[in-house]
């Protein structure tokens, strides 16, 4: 068949797309991120503060890791749970931090916490049953829970509680068709943290009810109010309940690494790793190498880092509040400030939700992600992650649209 006659058959009978990938679609923030691209190539300079992603460079002590262990021929396959030695630092991590059970047995090496979360619900959820989890919540968590053909059930976090996690009413949503309960503490996009005891007050019940709980702690360092509280605590008191989720990829600055992991009970994990060995194999093996010397050396370049964002934290939620129309306290945790946008919809200029506000924003030169594909359409938000600099001039493009609109 020549190619004209190939695209002439298009539309006859069009091969089909399986019933999953019908209802997938692309991560709103990644979406917004390709938008701001596509946007400053044709010209537009654009501040860009929709990436939840450190402005930092990854520690140079990790890079020279990663840059030897190329040139000592660390370019081949590992196991399919990844390098021994980073499994068993990554163990040790919990161990020492927070008395966790955790072997190097029971911990994998993923392809970023994305990659965990996705294994883990695969493994876990079946079609028909439920994962109950806070809202708002990060974009991927609804769709991977869907992909995997169960149902999100979301219990709404209270913005005037600053979204703190609460075990209760996420207690109170489990039905016996509850596989497990989701949680994200710090919270993206919320800034939500959870105390121990209502961490402890959820895996007990969870425990009860015969439930996971799969905790994703990707942001657990960045905690500006309250206490840093983990799942790891509780671990050896429900061995067969707890999941740990974390990531190198916001602690580190190393987005690009692509390198996460998750902990867990032996019969949850072993089938996590049979699903990596069918579907991505080991992590980049010498990106692994660079994983293991963050562990060992990159504290000092951590701290400065906190340090930095606690700064950007304090000065964001102010510049945000004192907007016309815009309502946001400071983030209990995570980098990211989630301010209520709802008082603007509604007058002169056609703004009726977090989608309208934010396509005005990004013509005006700054990026934001629309609350409502976090499940709260009040609200936008907007990363601290990013250069004071670029932080106030894009909260200046803010200030100028936001006149406008409020009148
Ligand atoms: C809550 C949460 N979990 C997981 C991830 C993914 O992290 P990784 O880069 O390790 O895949 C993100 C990234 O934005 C996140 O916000």
């Amino acid at each position: 068949m020549s190619p004209s006659s190939v695209m002439e058959s298009r539309g006859s009978v069009l091969p089909k797309l399986s019933r999953r990938a019908g209802g997938l679609a692309e991560s709103a923030t990644m979406e917004i991120n390709r938008r701001a691209g596509e946007l400053r190539a044709a010209g537009h300079e654009i501040i860009d503060l929709s990436a939840g992603e450190p402005d930092f460079p990854t520690p140079p002590t990790v890079v020279e890791a990663a840059r030897r262990a190329l040139s000592d021929g660390h370019t081949r396959y590992t196991a399919a749970a990844g390098l021994p030695d980073l499994r068993d630092a990554v163990a040790a991590r919990y161990a020492g931090a927070w008395g966790a059970p955790w072997t190097g047995r029971e911990t994998v090496v993923t392809v970023g916490a994305k990659a965990a979360l996705f294994e883990v619900i695969q493994v876990l959820v079946d079609e028909g049953d439920e994962v109950v989890m806070p809202s708002p919540a990060w974009v991927s968590f609804e769709e991977q829970i869907r992909f995997a053909g169960g149902t999100p059930v979301t219990v709404p976090t209270d913005p005037k509680e600053r979204f703190a996690l609460r075990a209760q009413p996420l207690l109170d949503a489990i039905t016996e068709r509850t596989r497990m309960v989701l949680v994200n503490s710090p919270c993206n996009p919320t800034g939500g943290v959870a105390t121990q005891a209502e961490l402890e007050a959820l895996v007990r019940g969870c425990v009860e009810r015969g439930v996971y709980v799969l905790s994703d702690e990707t942001y657990e360092l960045f905690v500006w109010h309250g206490e840093k509280a983990s799942v790891a605590a509780c671990a050896a008191g429900a061995p067969d309940n707890v999941i740990l989720i974390g990531s190198f990829s916001k602690t580190y600055a190393m987005t690009g690494w692509r390198l996460g992991w998750l902990l867990g009970p032996p019969e949850v994990v072993s089938k996590v790793i049979a699903l990596q060995s069918h579907a991505t194999s080991n992590p980049t093996t010498f990106a692994m190498y660079g994983a293991l010397e963050a562990l060992r050396s990159a504290q000092d370049d951590v701290d400065a880092m906190i340090r930095a964002f606690a700064e950007r934290r304090s000065l964001v939620a102010e510049a945000l509040d004192a907007l016309p129309g815009v309502h946001c306290a400071p983030a209990d945790g995570a980098f990211y400030a989630f301010p209520d946008v709802s008082e603007v919809y509604g007058h002169a200029g056609g703004i009726d939700g977090s989608i309208a506000i934010c396509a005005r924003l990004l013509e005006a030169g700054v990026a934001l992600v629309p609350g409502i594909a976090f499940g709260d359409d009040r609200f936008v938000r907007l990363s601290f992650a990013a250069s004071q600099e670029n932080l106030r001039r894009g909260i200046e493009r803010m200030a100028e649209t936001l006149d406008t609109l409020h009148g």
